[in-house]
């Protein structure tokens, strides 16, 4: 089979987002998301209802993915899907649809890891990105995960340094939730900071080994630092909020540097790239190009539709595996802790 007669399908639906899209030959011909709002009301997402939206969302959004894509399901070669790491009454959704399309249709099944996945989405080929050459840092930021990994080639992946309790994106929703953001609170504050003073507020950045992440303590440290000031002042949140933003931001954003630094260092390479639905933040995307004149760094930051969860990213990895014939057994089960 020709590259250019190769179409994948991508489903991803791990945690809140339901999603296909449609690769040939690197190139995305559609990317559907639903996004569910449901979750807004909650300030999190709750699994009961992610499983249950993922049902209603999975056969529409297919529908459409192939539609925009301008082609049939009969032109489908593989069928591409996550089978972890997230949520597991999520993943049943997306695995159980995939199982039974792909064996309808009579073509392969492929499973991809959600975070194998966020790295590779800088392999699909778009304007605005290139991909990185190997070996390469790749810092993966998103509400689930805050992992540095060296990428030595597409599918050998060792994580450098991660999270011991909280992702950074929990750390901005979490902090966001105190400060009556609404939910998913990262964009917000983004938002916000950008009319603030990131220096007015100081808050310390947590101590941790030098390629470990640690966020909870940073989350505590605001509640605390609210709580206080709203005794004093009860107006001091609406009076404050692009600054409290900035600074938070600022303190995160040092914080994900400190460790891209210590990486760098420890393995002398210098090429940097970053993923997950963090990595949309405009401070750390600045940061990052600074350090391209600062530090002689060679950073890659994908499109912002292929940062936050989304299929194209899946498909990318599906067509990776289909030119390498690594295909899912039939038996494949979804997995809600999965090793890179
Ligand atoms: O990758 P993603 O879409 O889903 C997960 O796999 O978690 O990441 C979602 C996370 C949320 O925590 C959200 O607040 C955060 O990404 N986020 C941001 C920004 N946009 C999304 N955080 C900071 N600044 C942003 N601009
Ligand atoms: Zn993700």
């Amino acid at each position: 089979m020709s590259d250019q007669n190769c179409y994948i399908l991508g489903i991803e639906s791990s945690c809140d987002d339901t999603a296909a899209a449609v690769i040939n030959n690197g190139v995305i011909l559609s990317n559907v998301v639903a996004t569910q709002t449901i979750h807004k009301e909650y300030g999190g997402v709750v699994p009961e209802l992610a499983s249950r939206a993922h049902q209603q969302n999975i056969v529409p959004v297919v529908h459409q993915a192939l539609r925009k894509a301008n082609i049939d399901k009969k032109d489908l070669s593989a069928i591409a899907f996550t089978s972890g790491p997230g949520l597991m009454g999520s993943l049943l959704v997306g695995t159980s649809f995939s199982k039974s399309f792909a064996f309808g249709l009579g073509i392969p099944l492929i499973d991809v890891n959600h975070m194998q996945a966020h790295i590779l989405a800088h392999f699909i080929k778009a304007e605005g990105q290139t991909a990185p050459s190997f070996p390469f840092l790749a810092l993966t930021i998103s509400g689930g995960h805050t992992q540095i990994v060296k990428v030595t080639d597409y599918f050998d992946m060792e994580i450098l340094g991660e999270t011991i309790d909280d992702a950074v994106g929990e750390a901005f929703d979490k902090s966001g939730k105190i400060l009556g953001l609404p939910y998913p609170a990262g964009p917000h504050i983004d938002k916000r900071a950008q009319l603030g003073n990131p220096h007015r507020f100081p808050f310390t950045k947590p101590k941790v080994g030098p390629l470990e992440f640690s966020f909870s303590g940073l989350k505590t440290a605001v509640l605390y630092f609210i709580e206080r000031e709203v005794a004093a002042n009860p107006q001091f949140i609406s009076e404050n909020i692009n600054d409290i933003c900035a600074s938070l931001q600022y303190t995160i954003v040092d914080y994900l540097m400190d460790k891209i630094k210590n990486a760098v260092k420890k393995t002398g390479i210098k090429t940097v790239a970053i993923g997950g639905g963090v990595s949309a933040n405009s401070e750390i995307r600045k940061a990052l190009k600074d350090a391209e004149t600062t530090h002689g760094w060679t950073t890659h930051i994908p499109r912002f539709e292929y940062c936050t969860d989304n299929a194209a990213m899946i498909a990318i990895v599906g067509e990776l595996k289909f030119k390498q014939n690594q295909f899912a057994k039939n038996t494949v089960v979804a997995k809600a802790r999965m090793k890179l």
